[in-house]
């Protein structure tokens, strides 16, 4: 199979490029960029290393839009931000299997992306027919789409835990998420809040609640699993590259031992047979532990109980360039065209 990966020169194609050159069913990585077109991969991706199995293009140089098109590839894997990755996939619609890692699809209501994005809503005649691709949720649509829009890395990482709660009924009061992201979560461009001076040593909050543009997302799907309570999000940058952790709070009627059971049977029960998703039950993960992974690590503690409710914390972790962004697209190939989920994919963390 032939894909094609748009922005290979960004955080999210750097990882594309390394699971796409890696992967047993593709046989040929077409990277594309839209200022390097001509030039060499390595100039800009040196740790990508030798081309072993001759997958890269001749040269090894970077591609137009155009050379892509012409190739046909089987999928197209945009790596772009969200506004130019739409219209720059257009002309592959309806000839590629588009998994496209910007926002340009992700919300339903065309009303609610303008709201979040401050722009319309990309091909609204495309919007119904695109499926959000947190694969361990909708895996059976995937299977049928031509577009998908792999979700934001904050929502990968507080909806795995919340969503099979939500579909139980479990939780009816405030969710709180505190969300600690990676520095590459703000991508590769540069940007003064990036610098090394900026973001070192140094810990900050920042566009909590709807001013994140992962909030509607985040209510969006739990709303769709049958959840209903408001959500308290704030994200948070943390000195170091790769990774990501939610911690969410939240009230659950009944005694402790009974709520941290019910949340047991609900996770097992979603995520049976699913490689990616590690239980930890009482044991906190920490994002080293996925780094590299496509995993996402679930714990929960539970206290109590204060007027008949129990305080359940749920903690959530992903590497946010795998899982929460390129190994959930690899994933979503995957699943699409019918190869194991786990082909290609890492599942251990990095030492
Ligand atoms: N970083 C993360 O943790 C993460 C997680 C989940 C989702 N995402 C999403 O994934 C996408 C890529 O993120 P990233 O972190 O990889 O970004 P990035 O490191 O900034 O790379 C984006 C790439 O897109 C290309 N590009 C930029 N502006 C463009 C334009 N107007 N038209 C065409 N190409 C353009 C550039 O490559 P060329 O100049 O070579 O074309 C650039 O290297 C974004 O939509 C982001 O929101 C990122």
């Amino acid at each position: 199979m032939k894909a094609a990966v748009f922005g290979a020169s960004g955080y999210g194609g750097q990882i594309l490029m390394r699971l796409l050159l890696d992967h047993p069913q593709v046989s040929k990585v077409l990277p594309v960029s839209s200022t390097s077109a001509g030039k060499p991969v390595y100039g800009r991706d040196s740790g990508l290393g030798p081309d072993l199995n001759g997958k890269l293009s001749e040269g090894r140089t970077f591609l137009s839009r155009d050379e892509a098109l012409e190739e046909k590839p089987d999928a197209v894997f945009s790596a772009l931000p969200h506004g130019a990755s739409a219209e720059f996939c257009e002309p592959f619609f309806g000839k590629s299997v588009v998994f496209d890692l910007s926002a340009d699809f992700r919300l339903r209501d065309k009303n609610i992306h303008l709201q979040a994005y401050d722009a319309p809503a990309p091909f609204p005649e495309l919007r119904s027919t695109a499926v959000y691709g947190l694969s361990e949720i909708y895996e059976t649509q995937i299977r049928k789409s031509n577009l998908i829009a792999i979700p934001g890395c904050y929502p990968t990482c507080s909806l795995l835990p919340l969503i099979p709660l939500g579909r139980e009924g479990l939780i009816t009061s405030v969710i709180t998420i505190n969300s600690l992201s990676g520095i590459s979560g703000a991508g590769r461009s540069a940007k003064e809040a990036s610098l090394f001076v900026e973001r070192s040593e140094n810990s900050v909050a920042y566009n909590p609640g709807l001013k994140h543009r992962h909030q509607p997302e985040m209510i969006q799907e739990f709303n769709a699993a049958g959840g209903n309570a408001p959500i308290f999000f704030t994200p948070h940058l943390t000195p170091m590259r790769r990774g990501m952790l939610s911690t969410i709070s939240t009230q659950v009627k009944g005694k402790p031992e009974a709520v941290f059971n019910q949340v047991e049977a609900a996770l097992k029960a979603a995520y049976q047979g699913q490689t990616f998703i590690n239980l930890t039950g009482s044991r906190i993960p920490s994002t080293r532990d996925v780094i590299g992974s496509n995993r996402c690590d679930i714990g929960w503690t539970v206290e109590g109980p204060i007027n008949g409710s129990s305080m359940l914390y749920l903690f959530s972790t992903i590497d946010n360039l795998v899982k929460g962004a390129s190994g959930q697209a690899v994933q979503d190939f995957n699943i699409r065209f019918g190869f194991p989920q786990e082909t290609g994919l890492p599942l251990r963390g990095e030492v």
